[in-house]
């Protein structure tokens, strides 16, 4: 059985999706051991209260980021997490943080990387005028946005859109691309060569 560990700030749609696919059986022999966010107020613990998991908040604000960052990680360890999501978790994580977990952390980010990395992704590329906008869920790594690619699903911007029915479609794809890169990495048939995931098929 895996653990999963997920940390957010916010509204925790992402980890809604999740949640219900764990629950659905499709994301076999997992489970969530623990949320954690470090907003009080943020709308994904009511989510997980709401669904019985351990959810709770270690606040950051006015921590440094070490500090903080190893409360997060002995609450990980204390619920024996093998694989941590971010979804939605407004913090860089240390250096510290990430050797902890080698490719063992997941993000996922509202745009096709290396476009548009850091805050509203989606409206960096709506302003810009892309016609293929999407997201990306990749392995954490010391930078922002950073890390090998593990999925990553595209959308139209339609003439019609703005950046709010643009977001709104990209939302929809992170549901579905999250949950597959969790299968792909905890089914662990791939190798990282470079920066590029190569999926390795069993012989025999
Ligand atoms: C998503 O757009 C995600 O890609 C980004 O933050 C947003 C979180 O939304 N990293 P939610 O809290 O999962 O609803």
């Amino acid at each position: 059985m895996h653990n999963l560990g997920i940390l957010l700030s916010g509204r925790g749609s992402n980890f809604e999706a999740i949640a219900k696919n764990v629950a659905a059986g499709r994301i076999p022999n997992a489970r969530i051991a623990v949320v954690i966010s470090n907003k009080l107020d943020a709308g994904g613990i009511e989510i997980a209260r709401r669904l019985g998991l351990h959810a709770l908040v270690i606040p950051s604000k006015g921590k440094d980021r070490e500090q903080h960052d190893r409360e997060v990680v002995a609450a990980l360890q204390e619920h024996k997490v093998d694989l941590v999501c971010l979804a939605g978790y407004m913090r860089l994580l240390s250096p510290w943080f990430v050797q902890q977990f080698p490719h063992r952390i997941l993000n996922i980010h509202p745009s096709l990387l290396p476009a548009f990395p850091g805050l509203e992704a989606q409206q960096q590329a709506f302003a810009y005028g892309v016609k293929v906008a999407g997201c990306t869920v990749h392995f954490v790594d010391e930078e922002l946005d950073h890390g090998a690619i593990i999925v990553q699903k595209t959308v139209p911007v339609l003439d019609g859109d703005d950046e709010h029915t643009l977001a709104e479609r990209i939302l929809e794809q992170e549901h579905i691309a999250y949950s597959e890169a969790i299968n792909v990495v905890l089914e662990g048939k791939f190798d990282v060569v470079g920066r590029r995931l190569v999926r390795t098929v069993a012989a025999g």
